[in-house]
């Protein structure tokens, strides 16, 4: 069967595209990755991966080793094979629409070099409507003869869960202009579907959409809870509890419902604000116009926190602040985005001596948070701190002993801004605890406090 099979190229090698062209290989296809940037070709064709994601690298090296996976700067390199997979970056452009134009340029710069019947598959998550515009520009730039067809195929994995979500994906959607295309995405995925993944083929718009709407859904419902949380501030109500207690409702479900410093990463805010860009271009603003306020709640949360600081210490002006977590969340050093980041920039900007700590996000939070100082472990950055500030849920913070903080801090004041952390152990320890969207006792014991 392996002769039979069609050769793939995996254009874009970043976060999604070196994960896909892994996960290809794994399935047992012959893998082109293709990048302009010849340092990360490097680093990949290594076996090393640029950035944190488990289990990645042990797939890419076995599969480079191998020989089924190899990586190249020179688009000839991959016209050959039958099956592209356009996994290039979508960044936000200034008025909070997509910039397309790697994916325009991925396009022009491979087609009119195929000189086999092929099939473009475009996996980066693009506005409802590139994919016809760019139909168009295939048929036009494409060598006579040759068949260039496009399908859409979006991809939905999760940053620090990468491997398991390309291997065994929730659901695969394959957006198709016929049943050739179809049936040579059946053929790249039969290991899942044989396996029982649902597939949902549609039209090319429908799986442009489906992205977009799923973020944008998964950003609203941790805006909901987020909202929640302010009526919760207001009103004495505790936000944790009515969480536990709405996603008891299967309809809603627990996940995505834990309130507390809000989303960021690569995908959420970027897919929310271009979904917006472009349904007022299609003269359908309206329609999602309330993303905007899921935006705007989730902004809401960094100045929520910040003021519970400064409820805290006063001025910011000198004051030790020893910040827990740098990444956008647990489980990745991806800091795109990241309410924690802003959070200390914005108290570094305020004059606040923040020293933080992350597993992972230590080269990009450094970077990303000048003036930072970045601590080797937890207890070094909580050393002399006036305030601790729990920012990003890894689950090495749950397991921090809270009598061992408390020894290495000056005042025992913690803000879980993330609910998370175990506030009955914390307060037995003496410390104050507070959290956004809780109104929590004061400590048993508070004699260490200022
Ligand atoms: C997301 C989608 O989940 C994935 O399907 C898509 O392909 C890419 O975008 P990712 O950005 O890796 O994946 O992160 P995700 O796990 O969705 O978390 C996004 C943000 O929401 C993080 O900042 C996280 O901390 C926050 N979050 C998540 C909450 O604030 N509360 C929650 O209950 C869940």
């Amino acid at each position: 069967m392996s002769t039979h099979r069609p050769v793939l190229s995996v254009i874009g090698t970043g976060y999604l595209g070196a994960t896909h062209a892994a996960g290809l290989a794994e399935l047992g296809f012959e893998v082109i990755g293709l990048d302009r940037d010849p340092s990360r070709i490097d680093s990949l064709s290594r076996g090393i991966v640029p950035f944190h994601e488990p289990g990645l690298a042990e797939m890419l090296q076995g599969h480079v080793a191998s020989g089924r996976l190899r990586f190249t700067t020179e688009v000839a390199d991959v016209a050959h094979a039958q099956v592209h997979f356009v996994c290039v970056g979508t960044p936000q452009g200034a008025d909070g629409s997509a910039d397309l134009s790697q994916v325009i340029g991925a396009v022009e710069a491979l087609v009119p070099l195929l000189r086999l019947d092929s099939l473009v598959v475009g996996k980066s998550t693009v506005p409802v409507g590139t994919a016809a515009a760019l139909r168009s520009r295939i048929e036009e730039i494409s060598a006579p003869g040759v068949t260039v067809e496009l399908a859409w195929n979006p991809e939905f994995l999760r940053e620090g869960h990468a491997v398991e979500d390309t291997l065994a994906p929730n659901r695969i959607v394959l957006g198709v202009p016929g049943p050739r295309a179809e049936a040579l995405l059946r053929e790249v995925y039969a290991e899942a579907i044989a396996a029982g993944v649902p597939v949902v083929v549609t039209d090319l718009p429908t799986a442009e959409l489906i992205k977009q709407a799923a973020n944008s859904f998964l950003a609203t419902k941790i805006s909901f809870v987020n909202a929640m949380a302010e009526v919760c501030e207001a009103s004495g109500a505790d936000v944790t509890a009515l969480a536990d207690a709405l996603g008891h409702d299967e309809r809603i479900g627990r996940r995505f419902l834990d309130s507390g410093l809000g989303f960021g990463g690569g995908c959420l805010p970027k897919d929310l604000r271009a979904l917006v860009a472009r349904a007022e271009q299609l003269g359908c603003g309206k329609s999602v116009a309330f993303l905007r306020d899921v935006d705007a709640i989730n902004l809401r949360r960094r100045d929520r926190v910040l003021a519970m600081a400064q409820r805290e210490v006063g001025a910011f002006d000198g004051v030790r602040i020893a910040v827990l977590g740098a990444s956008f969340k647990p489980g990745s050093d991806d800091v795109r985005d990241s309410p924690a980041v802003d959070v200390m920039n914005r108290l570094r900007r305020a004059g606040a001596r923040v020293t933080a700590y992350d597993p992972a996000a230590v080269l990009t939070g450094r970077a990303a948070a000048p003036g930072v100082r970045f601590a080797a472990n937890p207890l070094v950055a909580c050393r002399k701190a006036d305030l601790v500030l729990h920012l990003t849920e890894w689950p090495e913070f749950r397991a921090l002993d809270p009598e061992e903080v408390g020894q290495a801090v000056r005042r025992r004041v913690l803000i879980d801004a993330r609910n998370a952390l175990d506030v009955d152990a914390w307060t037995a320890a003496g410390w104050a605890v507070r959290a956004p969207g809780r109104h929590l006792a004061a400590p048993a014991r508070a004699g260490s406090l200022v």
